[in-house]
């Protein structure tokens, strides 16, 4: 039996990837590649490249291939486009979504794990955030996650299917072998931004606000490293086979670090001086955001290996300077 990943092409799914074939899976991958890469994804996946809403595809791979389980990441993830353009969001991630629990249900595959954010809880009412304190959702990226979600619940309650969304606050870093990483296009998040300075890419780093109701003026955020995802997701597959309830996650480190000192980490990982300057905020950025990831260390006794901002800084630097234009030669 082997497990899709749909979406196993782009940053958290192709390193989930790496971890499943390492542990011994048996991995298909499923990517259209629109911000995926075809060389991300381990030489021993099998490799379909089609749309999640490609019914008739998905199908096909279902038919073909004995899938015990689904990993679902695929989807668009950038909040700022989400805002400009939000029936992109609705018809990638939600029909995405519909298509794909229309199709593992036609198959009878019944355990997914999906791939949800913090984004789902907009501005937090209190630190850490716990699981089931509200989701208000301040972006339509976090919205249709949100929906996501829901949708899964409610195919649970008709049909069976068990699921886990696993919510992360801000993944980060890179695999240790150095061979996967992070590759955006556009590049919008904080460390491979501050990561193109010290490259020559990037003259200095734009600070998003210093006025924020926290200790040095700038935002904090829960960086959690890319692999240690990728083992949560292992470990929440092996709970739904082992026939664990439906159940939501929190994935992070549980330690908050502002703008400031992610950039200071930089300076001393990569010995460059690293120039900022303060820019106007971001529109929607909540000033703080820290996970209590207290549940899916007791539940699926989850415990990251990356829980100094330094090392996971420096895979992320191991990466970007190896890969400075990412996957493209
Ligand atoms: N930032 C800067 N300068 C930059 C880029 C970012 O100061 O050039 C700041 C942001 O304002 C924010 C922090 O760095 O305070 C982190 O920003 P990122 O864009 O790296 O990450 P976000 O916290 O905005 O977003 C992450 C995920 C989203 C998810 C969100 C949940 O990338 O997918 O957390 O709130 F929706």
């Amino acid at each position: 039996m082997a497990i899709l990943v749909l979406g196993g092409a782009g940053y958290i799914g192709s390193h989930t990837v790496y971890e499943l074939i390492a542990t011994g899976h048996d991995v298909v991958v499923a990517d259209n590649l629109t911000t995926g890469f075809r060389a991300a994804v381990h030489p021993k996946a099998r490799f379909y490249q089609l749309d999640a809403r490609d019914h008739a595809a998905l199908s096909d791979l279902f038919a073909k291939e004995k899938i015990e389980g689904v990993i679902h990441f695929a989807a668009y993830s950038q909040v700022g486009e989400s805002m400009s353009n939000p029936l992109k969001y609705y018809d990638n991630n939600l029909y995405g979504a519909t298509v794909l629990l229309q199709a593992m249900q036609e198959h009878d595959v019944k355990n997914i794990v999906f791939s949800s954010t913090a984004a789902v809880y907009g501005e937090p009412e209190r630190m850490p955030i716990l699981e089931d304190d509200p989701t208000k959702p301040t972006n339509c990226y976090g919205e249709t996650k949100l929906a996501m979600e829901k949708m899964m619940y409610w195919a649970s309650q008709a049909n069976g299917l068990h699921y886990v969304a696993l919510r992360y606050f801000n993944a980060c870093g890179a695999h240790p072998s150095g061979q996967i990483g992070e590759a955006h296009n556009p590049e919008t998040h904080l460390i491979p931004l501050i990561l193109q300075v010290p490259n020559g890419q990037r003259q200095k780093i734009a600070i998003y606000g210093d006025n924020y109701p926290t200790p040095d003026g700038t935002c904090i955020r829960d960086y959690i490293h890319v692999s240690d995802l990728a083992q949560a997701h292992i470990l929440a597959l092996d709970y739904l086979l082992r026939g664990g309830e439906n159940n939501v996650f929190n994935l992070g480190n549980g330690v908050g670090f502002s703008v400031r000192q992610v950039i200071d980490t930089a300076r001393q990982t990569t010995g460059h001086a690293i120039p900022a300057e303060i820019a106007p905020k971001r529109a929607g950025d909540p000033a703080q955001l820290v996970a209590s990831s207290a549940k899916a260390q007791q539940v699926l006794g989850w415990q990251p290996e990356y829980t100094n901002l330094a090392d996971i800084v420096e895979t992320a630097w191991q990466w970007h300077r190896t890969h400075p234009n990412g996957y493209e030669k």
